[in-house]
C-alpha cells in the first residue's frame, strides 16, 4: 500500500519528510521520492528501492525549503523505477502530485493529454494528475485540483505542491485514506498518522470527496463543490507499533479484515455489466489467442496451488477448457505434456517463489503461453510471464495467505468469466457471475462482523492436537486452505481431505477428541457432505460446519454452526474462507504462536 506524507510550516521539510516515509516502510513498497519547494521551483528526488537509498541521495544533493510532500510507492501500473517512481511532475517542473490509489480511465485521460501536447515520462496512472492539474491551473491550486479530479474515475489519496502558488499543500481523498495533522505554525498531511505521531497526535481524518488546504496560518477543508467542510479533530492514543497494523493485534488480522476492500481492489473496472464478461486488460491475450487454448495447466506452491484447484473447477465448468493443476515443484521435474496450445498459469502472491518461478520457465521452453496472477507488481514472475492479472490486494505481510488466496479465487473466476463468454457460456450465465463477483465484499463484510463468534469457537478447540477438514468440489480446496491455515501459524497437525475420500483411511482417526470441520454451504454437493456429517458424528467425531442455510438434515449432527451467505456455488470458496482464516488466527494466538512470523517459514520461498 502506498504512503503520502507532507509539511508545512517553518521547519527544515527534508528530514521530516524523510522521518515520515520511514514510517510508512511497514506498508511494503518498491520506491521512493519527495518534492519540496526550494524557493525557486519544486525539486524532486525519487529512488527505485529502499528510503536508505532516497535518504544518501539527499544528503549527496539535498534541498533546502520547509515545505513539500513524500511517497512510498507500492507498484499497481508501471514497473518499481524510478521514472514510476512519485511525485510526478509536469514538464516545467512547477507542479507535483503523489497519489495512492488508481485512476481507472488513466488510459484514456493520457490520450486526450497527449493529443494536447503533454509529455509523459512514466507508465503510471499518477502522471495523468499532474498535467490535468497544470492544465486546469488558473491562479488557485485548489481549483485545478478539483477540476482535475472532476474528470478523474477511481480511487485516489492525492497531496499537491506549486511554484505557481507555492505556500500551500492541497490534499484530496476518494477511497483511500488520508488525514490533515494540526501544529502550531504548522501542518501536515499523510496516508496514516503513523507518519506523523512524533509530532503530532491531533489529526483531522478526511472523508471521501474532501480536500484538504494547508499552509503555516492553518487549514481548510471543501468539498469537489468548493463548499466549505467542517470535520472534527480526533486525537490520536494509539502507539506507534499499533498505528502500523492499524490498530490491530497483527498483520494477519488486519489482511483478513482489508478482504472486502481487497477483492473490490481486484475486481474495480474489471467487470462489463453490458456484455457479461471480464475486461483484463493485462492479460496480453487476445481473444484469438485465448480462443486457440485447448488445454491449461495450472501451478503454483502452497495456497496459491489450493486457489489453483478452485480455477480448474471454475474453468472446466464454465468454459470446457480441460486443466491440470500442479505442485510447481513437481511440475519443474517431470516431463509434462505442454505445447503451444497450452496456456500455463502461473499463480502467485509474492511473484518470487524459486519453484513456481522454475515451472514457468520450463513451461515457457516447452512453448506454453503463461499467464501470471501475481500480487507484487514487477516481481520476477510478473515481469517474465507473457500476460498477467494482478491481484491489486496490497502488500501481503503476514506469512499466512488471507487476503491474496480470496484476491487469487476472484481473478480466476474473472479469467474464467472472460473465457467463458467467448465461448459458449450465456449472457444470463455471465450476469449471475457478475451479480455474485459484486456482491461478494459485502458478504465477506457481514462475515467479519461477526469475528467474535469464531473467537468463541477458537477458545473451544485451542488444545486440540489434531483437526480433520473436509469438503466437496469447490469446498475441497477450501478443505485444504482451512487445514493449511491452520497447522502453519498454531502448529496444530490438521488435514484437509475430500469429504467423500474419508472413508478410505482418515475415517479411523475419529474420536470425540476429534475435531472435524465440514465446508457444507448449500451447493450442488450438500446432501453428498450431508451424509459425510452423519459417518463423522456416528463415530463421536466433534463436527463444526461452515454452513449456508438451514439443514433439516444436519439437525442435531452439528456441534458448532456458522453460516456464511450464500453465493453461487464458484464462489462459496471465497466466503467459506473467512471464518477458517479466523478459527487459524484466533487459535494460533490463544496458543501463543508467533502469528505474523510463525517457526520455519518465510513469506516467499525464494529457494528451492
Ligand atoms: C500460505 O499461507 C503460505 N505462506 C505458503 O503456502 C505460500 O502460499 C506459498 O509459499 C506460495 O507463495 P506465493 O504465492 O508467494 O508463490
Amino acid at each position: 500500500m502506498c504512503g503520502i506524507v507532507g509539511y508545512v510550516g517553518p521547519k527544515k521539510v527534508a528530514p521530516l519528510l524523510l522521518e515520515g516515509l520511514k514510517r510508512l516502510e511497514y506498508r511494503g513498497y518498491d520506491s521512493a521520492g519527495l518534492a519540496i519547494m526550494n524557493g525557486k521551483g519544486v525539486e524532486t528526488r525519487k529512488v527505485a528501492g529502499k528510503i536508505s537509498r532516497l535518504e544518501s541521495l539527499i544528503s549527496a544533493k539535498p534541498i533546502s525549503g520547509t515545505l513539500g510532500i513524500g511517497h512510498t510507492r507500492w507498484a499497481t501500473h508501471g514497473a518499481p523505477n524510478e521514472a514510476n517512481a512519485h511525485p510526478h511532475v509536469d514538464e516545467k517542473h512547477e507542479f507535483a502530485v503523489v497519489h495512492n490509489g488508481i485512476i481507472e480511465n488513466a488510459g484514456s485521460l493520457r490520450r486526450k493529454l497527449e493529443d494536447l501536447g503533454h509529455v509523459f515520462t512514466s507508465e503510471t496512472d499518477t502522471e495523468v494528475l499532474v498535467h490535468l492539474i497544470e492544465a486546469a491551473f488558473d491562479g488557485s491550486l485548489e481549483d485545478a485540483v478539483i477540476e482535475a479530479l472532476h474528470q478523474v474515475e477511481g480511487a485516489y489519496g492525492i497531496a499537491v505542491v506549486s511554484s505557481r502558488d507555492p505556500h500551500k499543500i492541497v490534499a484530496a481523498r476518494k477511497g483511500s485514506p488520508l488525514l490533515v495533522g494540526l501544529g502550531d505554525g504548522e501542518h501536515y498531511v499523510a496516508s496514516d498518522a503513523s507518519a506523523i505521531l512524533a509530532h503530532t497526535r491531533e489529526v483531522v481524518y478526511l472523508h471521501d470527496g474532501d480536500l484538504a488546504v494547508l499552509d503555516r496560518s492553518g487549514y481548510r477543508i471543501i468539498g469537489l463543490d468548493s463548499l466549505t467542510q467542517t470535520r472534527k479533530v480526533s486525537k490520536i492514543d494509539w502507539d506507534l507499533a499499533q498505528m502500523e497494523r492499524g490498530g490491530f493485534a497483527h498483520f494477519m488480522l488486519k489482511e483478513i479484515f482489508e478482504q472486502p476492500q481487497t477483492v473490490a481492489s481486484t475486481l474495480a473496472g474489471r467487470l462489463l455489466l453490458n456484455t457479461a464478461t471480464a475486461k483484463l486488460a493485462g492479460t496480453n491475450l487476445s481473444d484469438e489467442d485465448l480462443l486457440a487454448i485447448d488445454n491449461i495447466v495450472i501451478t503454483a506452491c502452497g495456497t496459491s496451488w489450493h486457489s489453483g484447484l478452485i480455477g480448474e473447477h471454475m474453468i472446466e465448468e464454465s468454459a470446457r477448457i480441460p486443466v491440470e493443476v500442479e505442485y510447481a515443484s513437481e511440475f519443474r521435474y517431470r516431463n509434462p505434456i505442454v505445447n503451444d496450445r497450452t496456456l500455463c498459469i502461473v499463480i502467485s502472491q509474492s511473484g518470487e517463489t524459486a519453484d513456481t518461478l522454475a515451472a514457468m520457465r520450463e513451461a515457457q521452453r516447452r512453448g506454453a503461453r503463461t499467464l501470471g496472477i501475481v500480487n507484487v507488481v514487477g516481481s520476477t514472475i510478473a515481469r517474465d510471464a507473457a500476460a498477467g492479472i494482478y491481484l491489486h490486494a496490497g502488500p501481503e505481510i503476514g506469512v499466512a495467505s488471507t487476503k491474496a488466496f480470496t484476491s487469487q479465487v476472484v481473478a480466476l473466476a474473472l479469467l474464467t468469466l472472460k473465457m467463458a463468454r467467448l465461448r459458449d457460456l450465456s449472457v444470463i450465465r455471465g450476469r449471475e457471475i457478475i451479480d455474485a463477483l459484486q456482491a461478494l465484499p459485502g458478504h465477506i463484510q457481514q462475515i467479519l462482523d461477526r469475528a467474535p463468534e469464531i473467537e468463541a469457537l477458537a477458545e473451544e478447540f485451542k488444545r486440540a492436537q489434531n483437526f480433520l477438514y473436509l469438503g466437496r468440489g469447490y469446498n475441497f480446496p477450501t478443505a485444504l486452505e482451512g487445514a493449511l491455515k491452520l497447522k502453519e501459524i498454531s502448529y496444530i497437525h490438521a488435514e484437509g481431505y475430500p469429504a467423500a475420500e474419508m472413508k478410505h483411511g482418515p475415517i479411523a482417526l475419529i474420536d470425540e477428541l476429534m475435531p472435524v470441520v465440514f465446508i457444507a454451504p448449500h451447493d450442488s454437493v450438500f446432501d453428498k457432505v450431508a451424509s459425510n456429517v452423519q459417518e463423522v458424528k456416528a463415530r463421536k467425531g466433534r463436527v463444526i460446519a461452515i454452513t449456508s442455510r438451514e439443514e433439516p438434515s444436519l439437525a442435531g449432527k452439528i456441534d458448532y454452526e456458522f453460516r456464511i451467505p450464500e453465493t453461487i456455488d464458484m464462489l462459496t470458496p471465497v466466503l467459506a474462507a473467512i471464518p477458517l482464516q479466523l478459527l487459524a488466527y484466533y487459535i494460533a494466538v490463544k496458543r501463543g504462536s508467533n502469528v505474523d512470523q510463525p517457526r520455519n517459514l518465510a513469506k516467499s520461498v525464494t529457494v528451492e
